[in-house]
């Protein structure tokens, strides 16, 4: 049974936070009390490197950190552990597909086929690129509100497209891409998949075999893991056939005076250099805490708190919402003629946590039609009171309310 109280009691930035509303988890999660005793254990009582010392604790450490390897496939249904590369970030992930895969086999005549709803992170690697390559970029037509078209991805896929890149739940709107449907479609043209699994692997159940995307990207941190860490899942024979982006100690098998290279086979030989090993420990408690809960149940409760969070704020005269059909966590909206940030900085004397901006989505407000928007965003850790308290402050935002703030 999913007890919201119970696990709120297993974050102690509840103890310690008694009056904060944390309404910003799409930008970084709160950490349970195993995920903070994993990275306390590690530099309390195994701080040594891995994969390298002959003594007990070394061998020990390594072990623990090849079984998160093992966590991380199974949390999203890999074939083999050597298809999890342990990476700083989602956004890192991203970067190392688009170098060692986009860079090394694009060209002038290939096509990048994405959306304007991209976070950076899966755009800006992808300009580079194209400027590297010669390669095009294409967009995907969103729908006014933003969302996601299957029919409208069919008609942009051609025999060109040789990757296409998309985030499965947009940062801003949280809507819940198709990608099963749109690795079928990809492939049958022979483009491989990439998918941005930032927001979208921490809220609903991720399984890439029964996807068959190539490859995807996530982050620790939104999952009530560390930062500072994330994984590039990746189809084994695409990872082998990829650059390295980075080279250094203990990704190579061998190297000699003449410049000649052995790196090791995946998944490390994209681990060079010492890795965030206390991190890897904490997404491992993290991964494992998620999975006892089950994410069809957090999956299942997010749905249950964007839906109430979103017909409490449509009946609202005061807001406009930009994604009334959000299925994960997000509730994205203004509050009219109140600029975004002011609202939040209101908020903030509230002690409410949500961010404003643009979210690092700079192209997707074009599409939506404003260039800032407050963004609440929810874990499993929410409440329905919360929700409530929320929304009965952001019933009273008005222009003078938040110019008072500043006064
Ligand atoms: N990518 C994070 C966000 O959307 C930081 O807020």
């Amino acid at each position: 049974m999913f007890d919201v109280k119970a696990i709120r009691r297993d974050f102690p930035m509840f103890q310690n936070n008694p009056e904060l509303i944390y309404f910003d988890s799409a930008a970084t999660s709160f950490k349970p009390q195993k995920v903070i005793d994993a990275v306390m254990d590690y530099y309390c009582n195994k701080t040594v490197n891995i994969h390298r010392g002959d003594y007990d604790l070394s061998f020990n450490v390594s072990n623990t950190y090849e079984e998160a390897r093992e966590v991380a496939r199974k949390f999203i249904n890999a074939q083999s552990s050597d298809e999890i590369v342990f990476t700083n970030g989602a956004s890192s992930a991203l970067n190392l597909v688009a170098y060692g895969y986009g860079q090394k086999y694009l060209t002038a005549d290939d096509v990048i086929l994405s959306s304007e709803a991209e976070h950076a992170s899966n755009i800006l690697p992808w300009f580079r690129v194209a400027e590297v390559t010669g390669a095009k970029i294409e967009y995907i037509p969103l729908r006014p509100d933003g969302s996601f078209d299957i029919e409208l991805f069919k008609k942009a896929m051609h025999s060109g497209v040789k990757v296409v890149t998309l985030a499965q739940v947009s940062n801003v709107l949280g809507y819940i891409l198709p990608m099963k449907e749109i690795a079928k479609i990809a492939h049958s043209y022979g483009a491989v998949v990439v998918c941005d699994g930032a927001q979208s692997v921490p809220h609903i159940k991720t399984d890439v075999q029964d996807t068959d995307i190539d490859f995807l990207a996530f982050s620790g941190h939104k999952m009530c893991g560390p930062s500072g860490v994330g994984v590039l899942y990746g189809k084994y024979a695409l990872l082998d056939k990829m650059d390295a982006f980075m080279l250094g100690g203990g990704s190579n098998a061998r190297f000699d005076i003449c410049g000649n290279i052995l790196l090791k086979k995946p998944p490390f030989k994209f681990e060079a250099g010492t890795p965030c090993i206390e991190g890897v420990l904490g997404l491992k408690a993290a991964m494992e805490y998620l999975m006892d809960i089950g994410m069809e149940n957090v999956e299942a409760n997010d749905k249950m708190l964007v839906h109430y969070l979103s017909s409490k704020l449509l009946e609202l005269p005061n807001i406009e919402l930009y994604n009334p059909h959000s299925d994960c966590a997000i509730c994205t909206f203004n509050v009219k003629g109140v600029f975004a940030q002011d609202a939040a900085t209101y908020l903030n004397t509230k002690h409410i946590a949500v961010r404003s901006g643009n979210h690092c989505a700079k192209i997707l407000l074009n599409v939506i039609g404003a260039s800032e928007t407050i963004r609440a965003s929810m874990y499993l850790y929410n409440t329905k009171e919360e929700i409530d308290r929320f929304v009965k402050e952001v019933a009273q935002i008005d222009l003078d309310k938040c110019v008072g703030v500043f006064l």
